[in-house]
């Protein structure tokens, strides 16, 4: 499969949707931007049922639907994106059930990506940005707070926690970027980075 699959990863706040909208941006008709859960109708659906504090969903159900969003996602718009050679950007993915279901949740990282490499034929990205933020400052972001964020620190901490731990265990894959920063600046590092994995050397 030819093309460049990244994904951004942090903690909700941390400037990951602005970042691969203005990657996909930058790279024009080469490239293309999803987010998770969500760029299907099936995704859509799972994003208004996962983030609806009103819906109580036990951690097995979360891990699925997220997994089932994914599925339906890798299906019909990232593989066929990467198979045309395009660079695809999206807003989380697989390591975020990771964090959030197998490390927040307490599920157990390993039992989270089995589930994900049914659903997602074993899809892992070539690149992974984990976007730093201070958690404070994250929470003091503004904008409407979700089932996740009203949860609260705790489950905040130990996300970014299993992140640092995923990000140790692979570093040829990700990226570290200090997301505290105007956006701009942000995106020149992470275009940076793109570009050599593009050109295939290391930055
Ligand atoms: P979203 O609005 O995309 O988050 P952000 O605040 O990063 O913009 O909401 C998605 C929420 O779902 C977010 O709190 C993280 C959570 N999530 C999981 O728990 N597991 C997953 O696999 C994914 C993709 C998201």
């Amino acid at each position: 499969m030819g093309g460049l699959f990244v994904t951004f990863e942090g903690i909700d706040r941390a400037g990951k949707t602005t970042q691969a909208r203005l990657l996909a941006e930058a790279l024009g008709d080469e490239a293309i931007a999803v987010r998770e859960p969500g760029g299907t109708a099936v995704g859509e659906r799972v994003r208004e049922l996962v983030k609806d504090p009103e819906v109580e969903v036990g951690p097995e159900a979360e891990a699925l639907l997220f997994a089932a969003a994914r599925a339906e996602l890798v299906a019909s718009v990232i593989r066929p994106a990467l198979e045309a050679g395009r660079v695809v950007a999206s807003d989380r993915y697989l390591d975020s059930s990771l964090a959030y279901q197998g490390a927040g949740r307490g599920l157990g990282v390993e039992e989270v990506a089995a589930v994900n490499r049914f659903a997602t034929g074993g899809l892992e990205p070539d690149l992974t940005f984990l976007l730093g933020v201070e958690a404070g400052a994250a929470a003091a972001r503004a904008g409407e707070v979700d089932r996740f964020e009203s949860e609260g620190r705790a489950l905040q901490d130990a996300v970014l926690a299993a992140y640092e731990r995923l990000a140790e265990a692979e570093p040829e894959r990700w990226r570290r970027i200090d997301a505290d920063r105007p956006a701009e600046e942000v995106h020149a590092d992470v275009l940076a980075e793109v570009q050599s994995a593009l050109a295939g050397t290391p930055a």
